[in-house]
């Protein structure tokens, strides 16, 4: 797929068949998501693959957006390595360019996905911390529910006009 049609028909998946993601293919999301930009170069990205169930409904008890995980049979954490970028917004930036990263290659690949936030909220963080075994100085993100779809959702135009302001507001 061409990657501006990716951009342009990408929605988030809910509902998935539960039909476990190919190793193989799980290895090329993961690349996309190393492929991203990061601030200074510095890669703070680390990304936690759970495919065990008992985790996934672990996830899915303690986040209120996140039932959909057990279903999708894999969840992504990703986490910033905060010993490797100490500024906290580059960090989430870099880790949000890969979350964007991994789920274009996933519906690339003809996968469904959805991005479930984390950070900010300490709560959620906390969990995943306590659950995952996440050294302190690491910083979860957010979480990407990978499978493979059984919904299909349309894409709408967003381009937004009035939002683009040429040369000054
Ligand atoms: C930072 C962030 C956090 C999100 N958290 C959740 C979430 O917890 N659960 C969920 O189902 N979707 C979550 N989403 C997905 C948005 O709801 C979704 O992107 C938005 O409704 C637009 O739909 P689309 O991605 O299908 O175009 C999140 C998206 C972002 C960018």
């Amino acid at each position: 797929m061409d990657v501006l049609e990716a951009i342009f028909t990408r929605r988030c998946i809910r509902k998935f068949t539960g039909e476990q993601v190919r190793e193989e293919d799980l290895k090329t999301i993961l690349k996309a998501g190393f492929s991203a930009p990061s601030a200074h170069n510095y890669r703070p990205q680390h990304f936690v693959v759970v495919r065990e169930k008992s985790t996934l409904e672990a996830i899915a008890g303690f986040h209120p957006y996140g039932k959909m995980l057990p279903g999708a049979g894999c969840g992504i954490i990703v986490c910033g390595d905060s010993e490797k970028q100490n500024a906290t917004g580059f960090l989430v930036e870099d880790c949000s360019a890969s979350i964007q990263n991994m789920l274009l290659a996933a519906h690339g690949l003809g996968l469904g996905a959805v991005w479930c936030g984390l950070y900010p909220h300490d709560k959620l963080t906390e969990h995943m911390r306590e659950l995952l075994k996440l050294p302190e100085t690491v910083i979860p993100i957010g979480v990407i529910a990978l499978g493979h779809k059984d919904q299909v959702r349309e894409a709408p135009d967003r381009y937004e006009e009035e939002k683009v302001h040429l040369e000054e507001w």
